[in-house]
C-alpha cells in the first residue's frame, strides 16, 4: 500500500548516507554550532537535507516536508508529512565515529506510515511500513524481519540512553535516571544517535532505550520500526520535548518506576 514512498524513502536515505561516506574522517566537514556549543551541524547535515527535500519536492510536490535543518515547508495543507533527520548522529560524525543515520518518516493525517533509517557506514538499512512488519537490510544480504528482545527481566537488560544538549544550564540532565537504574541492569550504552537506538531496539541488539528531550525528527521513523518489530515505544514525560521509552512491553512496564 506504501511500497512508493517506502521505496522513495530507502532511495533518499541511501543516496544521503552516499554523502556522508563521502566526507566522513575527510576534515572537511565545515563544523559550526547551533543552539550551543554542544549542538554542531556540518555542511553534509545541510547538504543532506537539501538532497532530501529536492527528492521530495520532484517526486511529491503535493506533499509537506519537516526537517530538522530547514524547518516545515511544501505544501502547507497536505495530508502528507515527511520527517526527516538528515544526519543523526552529528557530534560522533564530527568526530570520525562510525555510529550515524539518515531518518526518514512518512506521516498521513498524522500517522506515520513509512520509516527508513539507514546507517551508511555499517551499512544497515531499517525499514518499516505500517502493518509491515519491521525489516534490516545488512551489507551484502537480503532483507530480513526484526523483532524486539524478548527479555522481561532487568537485571539482564542491556538499555541505551543519551542526554540532552542543554545539559551544562538544566539540571533536569538524565543523570538522576541513570542513577536509579544503573545499579540492576546488565550495561548502559550511549551510541549518540536516537533513530539507531530505536533501530537497535527494534532489531533486539538493544533491550530498551530511553531518552528525553528529543525532536520529533529523531524518533519518527524509528518509533514505527520499533512498533513493526513487535515493541512499544511511550512516551515518558510531556514537559521534556520529545521524550520516549522504548522496549518490549513487559521491559518497558518494569522500567517505568526507575526512568522518568
Ligand atoms: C541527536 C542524536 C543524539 C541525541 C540528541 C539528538 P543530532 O541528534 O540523536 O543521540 O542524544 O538528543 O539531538 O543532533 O545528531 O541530529
Ligand atoms: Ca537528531
Ligand atoms: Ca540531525
Amino acid at each position: 500500500m506504501y511500497d512508493t514512498y517506502l521505496e522513495a524513502a530507502i532511495g533518499m536515505a541511501r543516496e544521503a548516507g552516499a554523502i556522508q561516506l563521502a566526507a566522513f574522517r575527510s576534515g572537511d566537514l565545515g563544523v559550526e554550532t547551533k543552539s550551543n556549543l554542544y549542538d554542531v551541524v556540518t555542511r553534509v547535515d545541510k547538504e543532506c537535507e537539501a538532497l532530501i527535500a529536492r527528492c521530495i519536492a520532484e517526486r511529491f510536490p503535493e506533499h509537506a516536508l519537516l526537517g530538522e535543518e530547514g524547518g516545515q515547508r511544501g505544501a502547507a495543507a497536505s495530508e502528507w508529512l515527511w520527517v526527516v533527520d538528515p544526519l543523526d548522529g552529528t557530534t560522533n560524525y564530527s568526530q570520525g565515529l562510525p555510529v550515524f543515520t539518515v531518518s526518514i518518516a512518512l506521516q498521513h493525517r498524522g500517522e506515520t506510515v513509512v520509516g527508513v533509517v539507514y546507517a551508511p557506514w555499517l551499512d544497515e538499512l531499517y525499514t518499516a511500513a505500517r502493518g509491515g512488519g519491521a525489516w534490516l537490510a545488512e551489507r551484502g544480504k537480503e532483507p530480513r524481519p526484526i523483532r524486539t528482545a524478548g527479555k522481561a527481566e532487568i537485571r539482564t537488560a542491556v538499555l541505551a540512553t543519551g542526554f540532552p544538549y542543554d545539559k551544562d544550564v538544566n539540571a533536569d540532565n538524565n543523570l538522576d535516571n541513570v542513577e536509579r537504574i544503573l545499579p540492576h541492569i546488565r550495561g548502559l550504552r550511549r551510541m549518540g544517535s536516537a533513530a539507531y537506538d530505536l533501530c537497535c531496539v527494534a532489531a533486539g541488539w538493544i533491550d530498551a532505550y530511553w531518552e528525553l528531550a528529543l525532536h520529533e525528527w529523531d524518533v519518527c521513523a524509528g518509533t514505527l520500526i520499533v512498533e513493526e518489530a513487535g515493541g512499544v515505544v511511550e512516551p515518558l514525560r510531556t514537559d521534556r520535548g520529545v521524550s520516549v521509552l522504548a522496549g518490549n512491553s513487559s521491559l518497558v512496564g518494569a522500567l517505568h518506576s526507575y526512568i522518568r
